[in-house]
């Protein structure tokens, strides 16, 4: 059968495709002209999408051979589940793989944004590092401080097991509430949305893009947050109303931020970039070499079972069996 690749892939996860199918793979490390995944997928039967392709009801119209869309991002908001469903194509993600490294890089912003680790590094490169100094970049301390988890997915499970290490008493704000058990595991302790915006020292957003999660923290919720407090985003950007974001941050609503994505991504909000208070990367949550590769393979277990009329692993639209 015939499958369009749009993001480059490892070799070896490229040539289990090989094997049985007919390949197109983009092999830049770019992602796919929108024109060019149309071009491409008006005959092909298995699309295996990044999270930068718009998976929407053009595109599949224009593939009428198409039964399976594998997703290689756990999050799925560019993909359109009910245009496809309703042409019986599946559709699958990459969930479970990139827990960890998701949550390592939760931490890196955690800690970069409150210790000053780019400031640091900043001034260190351009030779500005004259002498020790008592109040030399003064940061905040982490150990210790409550950690408000928005979204107690896997990842922020995760989150909330590394802040264990750290000594932070967990809030979570979720939509259904844990057990009482695994609540002791994590330290963790359910509060409402107010509750958790006023009380964290650090908040981490941890859920997939909807629309009930759009603009999920504005110009309101940063409002209610402390003075002292940090914001880290590695979900989706749009959760974030990014300009009352850079608002909040230009006048000291909030203490800084740390992003790994953004509302209009790549496009960063202009100003952004200018404040020393908020640490930008640029959509690294996954990016380890191990855990990109197990995403790939994931990928290409989940479209190879779609294609051979099995149900895909991690499938998100298939009937209930
Ligand atoms: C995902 O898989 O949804 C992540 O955003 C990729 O880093």
């Amino acid at each position: 059968m015939k499958v369009l690749v749009t993001g480059r892939l490892p070799e070896e996860v490229v040539a289990v495709l090989r094997a049985d199918h007919e390949v197109v793979v983009n092999d830049k490390d770019q992602p796919m002209a929108r024109d060019e995944v149309l071009r491409h997928i008006t005959d092909k039967h298995g699309l295996l999408s990044m999270l930068t392709d718009k998976v929407d009801e053009e595109l599949i119209e224009k593939a009428p051979e198409l039964k399976m869309i594998a997703n290689c991002a756990v999050g799925f908001n560019n993909v359109d589940i009910a245009a496809a469903t309703k042409r019986g194509i599946l559709v699958s993600n990459t969930p479970g793989v990139l827990t960890d490294a998701t949550a390592d890089l939760t931490f890196a912003l955690i800690l970069s944004v409150a210790r000053r680790v780019v400031e640091g590094d900043a001034m260190t490169r351009s030779g500005g590092f004259k002498s020790w100094a008592p109040f030399l970049f003064l940061g905040s301390e982490v150990t210790g401080k409550t950690l408000g988890i928005i979204g107690l997915g896997e990842i922020g499970k995760a989150v909330a097991l590394r802040a264990r290490c750290f000594r932070m008493p967990v809030l979570y704000y979720n939509r259904s509430r844990l057990g009482e058990s695994q609540e002791q595991e994590l330290n963790a302790t359910y509060t409402d949305f107010p509750t958790l915006l006023s009380r964290s020292d650090f908040i981490s957003l941890h859920v997939p893009l909807t629309d009930q999660t759009r603009h999920l923290v504005g110009k309101t919720e940063l409002r209610l947050m402390k003075q002292s407090a940090f914001l880290i985003n590695a979900s989706r950007g749009p959760v974030v109303d990014e300009k009352a974001l850079l608002e909040a941050l230009r006048t000291r609503v909030i203490a800084g931020a740390g992003l790994d994505v953004y509302e209009n991504e790549p496009e960063v909000t202009p100003g952004l970039s200018d404040l020393a208070n908020v640490v930008l990367l640029p959509h690294l949550g996954s990016a380890t070499i191990e855990t990109r590769t197990k995403m790939a393979g994931l990928a290409v277990e989940n479209l190879l079972a779609g294609l051979e009329e099995r149900i895909p692993p991690n499938c998100l639209n298939c009937p209930r069996q």
